[in-house]
């Protein structure tokens, strides 16, 4: 993709200018005065019911006196060319870029230091939207908290929803105990108050990398350089010299203590329920840092496209790629939207009996998320939801082909999950297997021809109906 020649190419603003000017088609600027509550969700709702998922700019937000960008991750055609890549080449490219780990660059300074105040901070300033209805307040949902663990000093990006507690505290949730928890739990164990940044708005690129789950250790700012094919430019907060990308929008820095708790939720997650399961920490902001002419890039939240794109495209990337480096009999995997994170269909070419139980153990062990696998025969088209039923209907029995494994940790927000995630895992082998004595019902290719040739004489247009 070819990309604007005025701003950096790791700043969000090369990006929107180069991908406007690529895919005008693909871009919906609204001019009009909109409402901060709800009005960005119900476009980005009514848009996906129509089946089209443009990247959205809204200029004039009331309330909000900057402009808002959102659903950047709202289809896999628009991902799939941040990676210059096409919506299919999506794993192995994001593989690739992302086995080549590159270490920040330091700068001394970028447009994130335009303004920088450490005194009379008031959060109420920062743009923020109510997503949906039963939110409890406007949310950061696009909030990517950088720390560095205490002891190792490996760091770590995550996401961690955030509302506005007081002028200068946040919020916030660490529900998925992943990294930044376990990093947290040192900082109280060694009695300390974690030191974090978190980035509001950064470029595309690095957005993905902060949802990258990786071994704890490894560092997603190594990934966004990977991402963008070279490192990432950083510059360091000012209190406590955490790297941050130069080109953000805003960061804002200060502590999260272990101690400290403020209630936040309920959220429209992506599950597509209100959740208030949460751990409801408390972050102090110290330093708040942002560009001079600063814009919000929001993350649509609930069951979004976007929502479930970005939190995914990582983790399935990886799924991928171990699954088929293992189990070469594999040819496809693809996780449902209907399934929000916990469903995935994996179509294969059984060689062994068993083998499809042991591919559904294998991706159920790995994905932290997965709490169903369906195993089907390759000739179904797994991007289908009505393909995969037509499978379970059809090729497998209950008492022989289900395999459940209980008591495994999972997402908190599952709501038919333990408060803090504790699921059971399922695999369900629709494959065919040895024994399977069905045969396909077929059209003749001569009779669907010559159906075509009729439809389209029928309907006077030269083409099918
Ligand atoms: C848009 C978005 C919002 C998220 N919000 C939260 C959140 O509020 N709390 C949380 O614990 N995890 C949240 N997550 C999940 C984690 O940020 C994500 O799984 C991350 O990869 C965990 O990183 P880690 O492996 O470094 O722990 C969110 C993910 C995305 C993509």
């Amino acid at each position: 993709m070819s990309f604007a020649p005025q701003f950096s190419r790791q700043d969000i603003r090369h990006f929107l200018e180069g991908y406007a000017k690529a895919h005008p088609e693909d871009v919906l600027n609204v001019d009009e005065e909109i409402s901060s509550d709800q009005d960005i969700t119900g476009l980005v709702w009514t848009l996906a019911a129509r089946g089209k998922h443009p990247l959205v700019i809204c200029n004039k937000v009331s309330g909000i006196g900057s402009k808002v960008v959102t659903n950047l991750f709202g289809s896999r055609e628009r991902v799939a060319r941040m990676l210059d890549t096409d919506a299919l080449g999506i794993h192995a490219a994001y593989q690739a870029r992302t086995r080549k780990l590159l270490e920040p660059r330091m700068v001394a300074s970028g447009p994130v230091c335009d303004v920088v105040e450490s005194s009379n901070i008031d959060l109420a300033t920062l743009p923020l939207l109510r997503h949906f209805a039963t939110d409890r307040a406007p949310y950061i949902t696009n909030g990517i908290i950088a720390a560095d663990h205490p002891d190792t000093g490996a760091g770590n990006l995550s996401y961690h929803r955030s509302m506005l507690h007081s002028k200068t505290e946040l919020a916030t949730s660490l529900h998925s105990r992943g990294h930044l928890w376990r990093i947290l739990q040192a900082a109280s164990d060694a009695n300390q108050p974690l030191r974090v940044a978190m980035v509001i708005g950064a470029h595309p690129l690095f957005m993905l990398a902060g949802s990258a789950r990786l071994p704890m250790g490894v560092d997603e700012r190594h990934v966004a350089g990977g991402l963008f094919g070279e490192p990432l430019e950083v510059v360091r907060t000012p209190k406590y010299g955490i790297a941050v990308p130069a080109h953000a929008e805003y960061v804002l820095e200060g502590v999260i203590d272990a101690k400290a708790h403020a209630e936040e939720g309920p959220f429209g997650e992506f599950t597509g329920y209100s959740s208030n399961r949460s751990t409801n920490n408390l972050f102090r902001v110290e330093t708040l840092m942002r560009r001079r002419d600063a814009m919000l890039v929001d993350v649509v939240g609930g069951n979004s496209a976007e929502h479930l794109n970005l939190g995914r495209i990582p983790r399935e990337s990886e799924m991928v790629e171990k699954l088929r480096e293992r189990f070469p009999s594999v040819t496809a995997v693809h996780y449902p939207s209907s399934g929000t994170h916990f469903h995935a269909y994996v179509a294969m070419k059984q060689v062994r009996d068993g083998e499809a139980r042991q591919v559904m153990l294998g991706l159920l062990g790995w994905d932290p998320y997965l709490k169903t696998v369906v195993a089907v025969d390759a000739d179904v088209d797994i991007t289908r939801d009505e393909e995969v039923l037509w499978a379970l209907a059809t090729h497998f029995q209950p008492h022989r082909d289900v395999l459940v494994i209980d008591g495994l940790p999972g997402s908190a927000l599952d709501p038919s999950a333990g408060s803090t995630g504790t699921t059971s895992r399922m695999g369900l082998d629709a494959t065919r297997g040895a024994n399977f004595e069905g045969q396909r019902a077929q059209i003749a290719p001569e009779a669907m021809a010559r159906a075509a040739a009729i439809l389209a004489r029928v309907t006077g247009t030269g083409k099918p109906a």
